[in-house]
């Protein structure tokens, strides 16, 4: 993974709260690799060591002649979201300080060696990124990491800080245009890497090849905890319900639906992959495209898809991601085909199992089909296509 940034000449990165949920030593590790990732930060400590290097304190760079210091900075309330629990004293792998108390004696020695630009790296929220220039107001650029996922490619200034964001998931470039002697001395420019103007590289595939090679060698997917489902059940596959909903299962099974893990496997034509890398093994992919799984978060629930072998039941984007975990609904129903009798908590458990249009619509189908995924989707276009109708 780490190969794909030395690639592209990353020359430093700053920390922020989704690489630090990974183990520190793991991170330790892929630092101390061949090539030696460029991590910086004033405040994010390992080790409880500041001198063992890395991430560095800071880096300086020089390009054509000039010299830029870079620093980064993990803001209080991103720290927060590592340790959920408030505690960080009692963590002697991971030390996170007070982000302006540690980055002023920086600042002061990035000055000292005489930098001509002095470059933040913020993973703060857009509040603390600003109060953090207000407080130390002598960098020249700050690229934040607190905006959308999508920005809007505009620079705001703080002080005479310029700051810059290139938004989540590595769906932007920013470029920046530095005019030493302009009034207007940078010039930023947002760049969206969509396929239409970016193909794909072979060398990316590879890395991308590795990657899932990766999870499926540490088994990520059963490796990682899995959560109990709030309703206390759990998952039962599609084909179970079919035995008594014949008539719904047949109309899933004639839908896009009922084959969205084959999907992960196998690709699908129009997507511009030149040849198809499974996703089988990918949390990242499966959290829609397979049953048990929360979409947004992406962790699995207990009982949830894991793989083709244990579970292929639980194959597709199945009834109960949209109807809920069917285990409790199921036995009652095995109760009332011997009985023949409705008791209270056979009802109760039939309308557990329901989901109506309102609630389907608000809080159902956007889990997975948000704008990233599906850009084109519309609730009345959508449901047409995967109405069912008939409870035997
Ligand atoms: C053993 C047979 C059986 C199984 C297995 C079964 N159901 Fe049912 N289900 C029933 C019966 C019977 C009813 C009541 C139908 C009626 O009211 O006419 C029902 C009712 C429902 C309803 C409510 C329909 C309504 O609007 O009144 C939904 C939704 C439903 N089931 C979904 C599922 C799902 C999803 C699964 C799999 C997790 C499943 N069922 C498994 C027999 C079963
Ligand atoms: C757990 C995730 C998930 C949920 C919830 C979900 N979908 Fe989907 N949906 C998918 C995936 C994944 C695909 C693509 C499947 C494939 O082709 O591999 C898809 C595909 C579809 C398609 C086919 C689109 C096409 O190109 O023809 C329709 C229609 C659709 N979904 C409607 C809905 C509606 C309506 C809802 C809510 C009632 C819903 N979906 C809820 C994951 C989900
Ligand atoms: C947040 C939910 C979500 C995640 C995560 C997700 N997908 Fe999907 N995927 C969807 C939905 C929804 C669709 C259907 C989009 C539509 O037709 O509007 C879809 C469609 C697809 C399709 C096109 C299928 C077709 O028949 O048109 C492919 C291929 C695909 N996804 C692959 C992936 C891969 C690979 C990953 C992991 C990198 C992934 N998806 C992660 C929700 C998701
Ligand atoms: C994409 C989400 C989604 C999936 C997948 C899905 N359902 Fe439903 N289902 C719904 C919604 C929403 C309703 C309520 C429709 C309404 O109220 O008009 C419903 C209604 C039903 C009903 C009642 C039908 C009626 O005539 O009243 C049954 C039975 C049912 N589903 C069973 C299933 C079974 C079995 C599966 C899997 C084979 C399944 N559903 C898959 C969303 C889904």
């Amino acid at each position: 993974m780490h190969t794909a940034l030395e690639d592209m000449g990353y020359e430093a990165l700053t920390l922020g709260p989704a690489d630090l949920k990974l183990q520190v030593d793991y991170l330790f590790s892929t630092m101390s690799n061949a090539g030696d990732l460029p991590y910086v930060s004033a405040n994010v400590i390992f080790y409880d060591t500041p001198d063992i290097g890395s991430p560095a304190r800071f880096r300086v760079i020089e390009l054509n002649g000039v010299k830029i210091g870079v620093t980064g900075v993990l803001g209080s309330k991103f720290a927060s979201k590592i340790f959920p629990e408030g505690d960080n004293s009692a963590n002697d792998l991971l030390r996170i300080d007070d982000p302006v108390a540690s980055l002023k004696p920086i600042v002061a020695t990035l000055k000292e060696q005489g930098c001509d630009i002095l470059f933040l790296l913020s993973q703060a929220s857009k509040s603390e990124t600003e109060s953090i220039l207000k407080s130390i107001p002598d960098f020249d650029l700050c690229l934040s990491g607190g905006g959308p996922e999508d920005p809007n490619g505009l620079t705001e200034t703080v002080g005479k800080t310029v700051v810059m964001e290139a938004g989540r998931k590595g769906k932007y470039a920013g470029v920046l245009g530095y005019f030493p002697d302009e009034e207007k001395k940078f010039r930023f420019e947002l760049v969206d890497l969509n396929k239409d103007r970016f193909q794909r590289t072979q060398a990316m595939e590879e890395h991308m090849a590795f990657y899932q090679d990766l999870l499926r060698e540490q088994n990520i997917v059963e490796s990682e905890p899995a959560v109990p489902h709030p309703s206390g059940y759990t998952f039962v596959g599609s084909e179970k319900c079919g035995t008594c909903h014949t008539k719904a299962y047949a109309k899933w099974k004639s839908t896009k639906h009922s084959h969205a893990t084959e999907t992960l496997i196998k690709g699908e034509e129009n997507y511009s992959e030149t040849e198809w890398i499974s996703r089988i093994n990918d949390p990242e992919c499966l959290a829609c495209h397979a049953v048990g799984w929360n979409p947004q978060e992406v962790f699995r629930f207990e009982g949830g898809f894991v793989n083709m072998e244990d579970t292929p039941h639980l194959t597709g984007q199945g009834c109960e991601n949209c109807h809920g975990p069917g285990s409790h609904h199921t036995e009652m129903e095995a109760i009332f085909t011997e009985t023949r009798q409705s008791t209270p908590e056979i009802i109760a458990a039939r309308e557990g199992i329901k989901v109506n249009l309102v609630t389907a619509e608000k809080q159902v189908c956007n889990k997975c089909h948000d704008f990233e995924n599906s850009p084109k989707f519309n609730f009345v276009k959508y449901w047409d296509k995967v109405i069912h109708r008939g409870k035997d």
